[in-house]
């Protein structure tokens, strides 16, 4: 009997160690940043207290799949927030969370609305989609210390469409991708489906992205064939559930490379015809398939200018074979080889002459700025130019120019820039943009963490959370991530969010002070090489974008350069003409400025060029001694990782003075200002750097 017992005691004790280790396993793994801010973290204190009214059960008045999870993430997130407190609802209770998914009096778009009292939360939605959404909003709030019995919530999202561009290749790269290899499994679909797809959903649908565009614009035609049609039927239908939708990048010559037709000519009755079957039969495996996102004519990419045909006629052709089930969404990214005067000014010349000749069901998508997701960039100014024309805003959430995950870059406050500005042509870009949408090309990968650095996580929650409400400032949406990831402790969480705050902007302070551009090493974009000026194309050299010679530096854009000024309506381009008025962020950007100049402030612009660098360095050592002081309230683990991300940073950003520094010098051929930190090495050495395992490329 004894023994026995002993035996049994034994068996318990190695059972709760068991126990123990799997939690302490468990609490580890939750602190890899895998969770996203779907993390939960247990609340305590009052706060923990005051969701002990709330014990009574949820109840849903929809059979709806999208309505049942709306249960779930309710129910998990709940358990996750009350932690080790967790107890079974008492079912003998009214409800304490009370859905309603079919609401009349809500639109059915994802809006929702959320009451509560001292122990019941009542949420009525026009759609099961509004239900889910407000699962999850509820659990932001209460995730960041709200009071339960005190809710109240009335939203609907901002903008129809809330998309995810993902440059991900069928074999697994992604093109500008710094977070490891495509979460997509092309290889094992359609049979299997990672569980990782789900949880990708459950992100996106968490700040409301509702369509992703699964492949990259550089597209391979043959992701049309049936036999991929296959697979992204099973995330569609995976995702759906979600409330995402799927778009596939489509190549412009597809019925030429895997139609077998001579032509891709959008006139022609039979590539009309080709394409007429190809949405067919996607739309039959897929019926709420959300259309084609097309880069045509661009950086070699095949389009209707190849048989003399205009980017309407293409976009038109594909739009008719999609009819009322779907969109185009058709990119303005484009520059000529043939005319490189200014290659920010191509865009807008191509297609304001197509104003009002776009079918219904096609979407314009525009860059926030005119050159290419620099780190700096005055809006695009096609915003405002093609008032017959639906356009969205394509921004970038992959640091493609911006550090690619290393150190920190917060960049809802550079979307802000270009949704706050007034294009003087019928309101602000995200007046324009409102009504149709906006896009994010993802910065996911395979990654544990899913973007290479825990706070590249923010910059994809905040575009979901613009996209939904752009209204948001960018200080609240890094307050609310901060509590949802990192922590609520008040002081902490405040010292987080500034630091993200200025991220973006110390990052253009180094890569691209007083608004110079494209200064990146060319191809993988990694790293100073303004010295360039040698490619065959012009408009790829960083040369070509600086114009720095022994008198001055910048691009001049005034009616005595290129002109570029003149695409903006008269008033926006009035506050940028004069070099001694406009903000000097874009200084460099519209003019060409003389060395010696003294320009706002009282240096001359030599000293202040040399000032921004070493003030970004400063920037830079305070964040990591900040970052150090919040030692106690991070895991360690995420502490370690950001600590070195920012040390990665600062050694980037001190190369970035110095080869520029010494480039500039052998232009201009002055001395440092005084003051100024000795470049380490000559010139020669920082040209002769290579980087061959640069990702992304
Ligand atoms: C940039 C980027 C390319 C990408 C292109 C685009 O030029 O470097 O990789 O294909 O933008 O937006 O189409």
């Amino acid at each position: 009997m004894m023994r026995g017992r002993g035996l049994v005691n034994r068996l318990a004790m190695m059972v709760a160690a068991m126990l123990v280790s799997g939690i302490a396993a468990a609490s580890a793994r939750a602190e890899d940043g895998y969770d996203l801010w779907l993390r939960h973290a247990p609340l305590d204190g009052e706060v923990l207290a005051r969701l002990a009214a709330f014990d009574g059960p949820i109840t849903v008045d929809s059979a709806d799949p999208t309505a049942a999870l709306a249960v779930d993430e309710l129910r998990l997130g709940l358990d996750r927030l009350r932690g080790a407190q967790v107890q079974p609802s008492d079912t003998s209770k009214p409800a304490a969370f009370q859905f309603e998914c079919d609401h009349r009096g809500v639109k059915a778009d994802g809006a929702f609305r959320v009451t509560s009292s001292s122990n019941q939360v009542r949420i009525t939605a026009g759609a099961p989609i509004g239900c889910l959404y407000a699962s999850y909003a509820i659990l932001r709030e209460l995730g960041q210390g709200a009071d339960p019995a005190t809710l109240a919530l009335d939203e609907a999202p901002a903008m129809p469409l809330r998309m995810l561009n993902h440059w991900d290749n069928p074999d697994g790269h992604v093109e500008r991708g710094y977070s490891g290899r495509s979460i997509f499994d092309w290889w094992h679909l359609p049979e299997k489906l990672d569980s990782r797809m789900i949880d990708y959903a459950r992100a996106n649908a968490s700040i409301g992205i509702n369509a992703v565009a699964v492949n990259n614009v550089n597209a391979r035609a043959f992701m049309l064939e049936p036999r991929y049609i296959a697979k992204l039927k099973r995330l569609a239908d995976a995702w759906r559930p979600y409330g995402i939708r799927v778009f596939l990048s489509a190549r412009f010559s597809a019925p030429k490379d895997i139609g077998g037709l001579a032509t891709a000519d959008p006139l022609d009755p039979a590539v009309q015809a080709w394409w007429q079957a190809k949405a067919d039969e996607i739309f039959a495996a897929i019926p709420d398939f959300g259309g084609f996102l097309v880069k045509a004519n661009s950086e070699g990419q095949p389009g209707p200018q190849d048989y003399g045909r205009s980017h309407a006629d293409g976009a038109n052709m594909l739009a008719a074979a999609l009819g009322d089930r779907g969109t185009v969404i058709w990119r303005a990214f484009v520059y000529q080889a043939e005319d490189t005067t200014d290659r920010t000014m191509q865009a807008y010349d191509e297609f304001v002459p197509l104003d009002g000749r776009f079918a219904d069901n096609v979407i314009v998508q525009v860059k926030n700025g005119p050159l290419d997701f620099q780190p700096r960039e005055p809006f695009h100014p096609l915003f405002g130019a093609m008032p017959g024309t639906r356009l969205m805003l394509e921004a970038q959430i992959t640091r493609e120019y911006l550090g690619q995950a290393i150190g920190v870059a917060y960049l809802a406050p550079m979307w802000k820039e270009v949704l706050n500005a007034d294009t003087g042509r019928g309101g602000a870009v995200s007046d324009i943009v409102a009504p149709v949408g906006m896009a994010g090309v993802a910065n996911t990968g395979s990654d544990r963490n899913w973007t290479g650095t825990h706070f590249d996580q923010a910059s994809w929650y905040a575009f979901g959370r613009l996209a939904w409400n752009p209204a948001l400032t960018s200080e609240a949406i890094a307050r609310e991530w901060t509590a949802l990831t990192f922590t609520r402790a008040p002081e902490p969480l405040r010292r987080i969010a500034a630091m993200m705050a200025g991220s973006r902007d110390i990052v253009a302070q180094y890569t691209a002070p007083l608004g110079l551009a494209h200064l990146m090493g060319t191809g993988h974009h990694y790293g100073p090489a303004p010295w360039v000026c040698d490619l065959e194309r012009p408009d790829w050299n960083p040369c070509y974008y600086h114009r720095a010679d022994r008198q001055g530096i910048g691009f001049d854009r005034t009616a005595a350069g290129s002109n570029a000024l003149a695409q903006y309506a008269p008033g926006v381009a009035a506050r940028w003409a004069d070099p001694a008025t406009i903000d000097s962020k874009y200084l460099l950007w519209f003019h060409h400025v003389p060395w010696d100049r003294r320009i706002k402030g009282g240096d001359t612009l030599w000293e202040r060029l040399s000032a921004e660098y070493a003030w970004a360095e400063i920037n830079l050592r305070a964040r990591m001694q900040g970052w150090e002081a919040l030692r106690d309230h991070i895991d360690a683990e995420r502490h370690a990782a950001v600590a070195a991300d920012m040390a990665r940073e600062l050694k980037d950003a001190r190369w970035w003075r110095d080869a520029s520094m010494a480039y500039w010098q052998s232009v201009n051929g002055l001395p440092l200002p005084s003051g100024a930190r000795p470049i380490p090495e000559p010139l020669e050495a920082y040209k002769a750097r290579t980087f061959p395992e640069a990702p992304g490329q």
